[in-house]
């Protein structure tokens, strides 16, 4: 099937049918289902390092079979080779889609509207190696002469939730004596509070948007250039930005327009969508953080599970099945969210990563040919690190009565192994790690409640009803080729949910009215008393209850 051909609609298809017959009377039993050791066996799947237990799940064979059915009778396999061929996918925007040719090896080969993308990406990459390999060294000194020291990226959306989540999340890899911070945010909070206690002489500002275009960004670059400016009242102007100031970005008219020295600019292209440009020239500051080694690392991670979304067979593609398994939740059982619950500290952006990657991508109600779904779509995508989230919200995973699917992700070899006298720490972390998926599967019935000497009142307070679902993800230990493993996982989870629900999961026009209308009441804000008057009721009360509380 290719790029622009109208989606099937999945919901005439028969193997919708037969999932929803198959959903009626469902009764999940997971306490039998996980007695069952081949069950458990035939549902541990392995993708390049990820060890990947889906037994915990309600589904059966025949649901698995259905799924896939499903799969087939929408065209996934046509659509995923579509995209991986640069075919234009992302139609309403009349863009091929290829963030995985951003990993691809250096010497591999796609052609696209006439030209050899990968040769381009390694030449980028190329350059951001040899820039991180100056900054890293001290051979890059700023405009008093000093080594830099921390590294600002100043983005928002995908231009920073990527570049954050994966520089946490590698931080044993950070070299010392660098840091990287990170602005998004246009509250101004952001900047102080970033700024407070750097050194201008030892700070690099990276300025990272795809379009070049985006108000918080460039505010927060005029901001930061301020300051820059400010804290370094010898040095010649253009000068100091020139040293201080580089650029990410497809537009790099718009980076020469803002004073940044095109030799100092690293472009990427349309083809990568904002939420999946970490592995693009947007992940600078990372390079610069854990080395150009680690982070080619971290580009074979993304292209090893790459090739195992395109090339497994159905049975054991596990972006495949944990797609269709999403989907059976959302279209079957009626879930609204997913939780994903890292059990890595180290991992803890990672949910506020995958918000933006799930629900940008598939929070539409129309379909790629403009029609209106003909189901429901994106789930809600959250969560938090264990184990903190079990002290906060897991009550409600537990007891409460919705349906929440949830991942849980862990690594055997902890970064930082630390000791409690003879305990090892990362063991006990572990161990609730493994009881939680436990206890959500099993629960405790009122007889098992009982026999623990409970007060009869009590017991249905302490009654666990269990069959709540959870999938496994493990893996040797968190390096840059196993991030890079995850993310490109949930990269295509979202793309196979995408292409079931007949969606283009690569625009985002969702976000532009929001824009368009804070420009039209920024004038009303700032006073304009015939602007205000424009504005609704509503909308006028809260702009006089700010102008009357501001004080200057
Ligand atoms: O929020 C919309 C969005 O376009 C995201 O998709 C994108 O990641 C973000 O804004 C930032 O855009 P840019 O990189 O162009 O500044």
């Amino acid at each position: 099937m290719g790029g622009s051909n109208p989606p099937v609609d999945a919901t005439t298809t028969e193997a919708w049918a037969t999932l929803r017959a198959l959903a009626d009377g469902f009764s999940p039993d997971l306490r039998a289902q996980l007695a069952d050791r081949e069950w458990v066996e035939r549902s541990s799947l392995t993708a390049g390092d990820l060890f990947v237990d889906l037994s915990k799940n309600l589904v059966s064979p025949e649901i698995w079979r259905a799924l896939r059915d499903l799969a087939d009778q929408v065209g996934l396999a046509g659509r995923r080779d579509a995209m991986f061929a640069g075919e234009h996918i992302n139609v309403t925007e009349d863009r091929a889609v290829l963030h995985t040719a951003l990993r691809k090896p250096a010497g591999a080969v796609l052609e696209v509207d006439g030209a050899d993308v990968v040769a381009g990406v390694h030449e980028v990459l190329q350059r951001m190696y040899g820039f991180a390999d100056e900054v890293r060294s001290g051979a890059w000194r700023g405009a008093t002469g000093e080594r830099i020291r921390t590294v600002v990226n100043i983005g928002i959306g995908g231009s920073d939730l990527g570049p954050v989540m994966a520089y946490e999340s590698l931080e044993p890899y950070v070299q010392d004596g660098l840091e990287c911070r990170f602005i998004s945010n246009i509250d101004p909070a952001d900047t102080a509070v970033t700024l407070a206690g750097l050194d201008p002489a030892t700070t690099l500002f990276i300025v990272a948007s795809k379009t070049f275009g985006t108000l918080e960004t460039l505010t927060n670059a005029r901001l930061c250039r301020e300051w820059l400016l400010d804290g370094l009242p010898g040095a010649d102007r253009a000068d100091a930005v020139k040293r201080h100031f580089v650029a990410v970005s497809t537009a790099l008219d718009k980076v020469e327009a803002f004073g940044i020295d095109p030799a100092n600019a690293f472009g990427f292209w349309d083809w990568v969508g904002g939420r999946y440009s970490v592995d693009s020239a947007i992940g600078l500051s990372l390079v610069i953080a854990i080395g150009p080694e680690r982070f080619s690392e971290l580009l074979a991670g993304f292209h090893a599970m790459d090739e195992h979304f395109r090339t497994a067979d159905a049975e054991h593609n596990v972006p495949l099945l944990m797609g269709l398994l999403n989907v059976w939740y959302v279209n079957f059982l009626g879930a609204h969210t997913h939780a994903v619950l890292p059990y890595a500290q180290a991992l803890h952006r990672f949910p506020a990563y995958l918000q933006q990657l799930t629900m940008e991508s598939n929070g539409k109600g129309v379909r790629w040919d403009g029609t209106p779904v003909t189901s429901e779509t994106g789930e809600v995508f959250w969560g938090e690190q264990g184990t903190n989230g079990q002290h906060a919200f897991y009550q409600l995973i537990h007891q409460g009565t919705r349906l929440i699917p949830a991942d849980f992700i862990a690594v055997a070899n902890p970064a930082h192994p630390l000791a409690d006298g003879d305990t090892d720490v990362h063991e006990l972390f572990l161990a609730n790690f493994f009881a939680q998926t436990k206890a959500l599967a099993f629960g405790k019935t009122a007889d098992e409640v009982r026999a623990e000497g409970t007060a009869e009142e009590l017991v249905p307070a302490r009654v666990f009803t269990g069959n709540r679902p959870t999938t496994s993800i493990m893996a040797p230990a968190l390096t840059p080729s196993v991030l890079g493993q995850l993310v490109a996982l949930y990269e295509h989870i979202t793309f196979v949910q995408g292409v079931v629900w007949g969606i283009d999961s690569f625009d985002q026009w969702g976000v532009e009215l929001g824009k368009q209308l804070a420009q039209q009441v920024t004038p009303a804000v700032s006073g304009d008393e015939s602007a205000l008057a424009e504005q609704d009721a509503s909308t006028q009360s809260l702009i006089r209850y700010y102008r009357e509380h501001r004080r200057r």
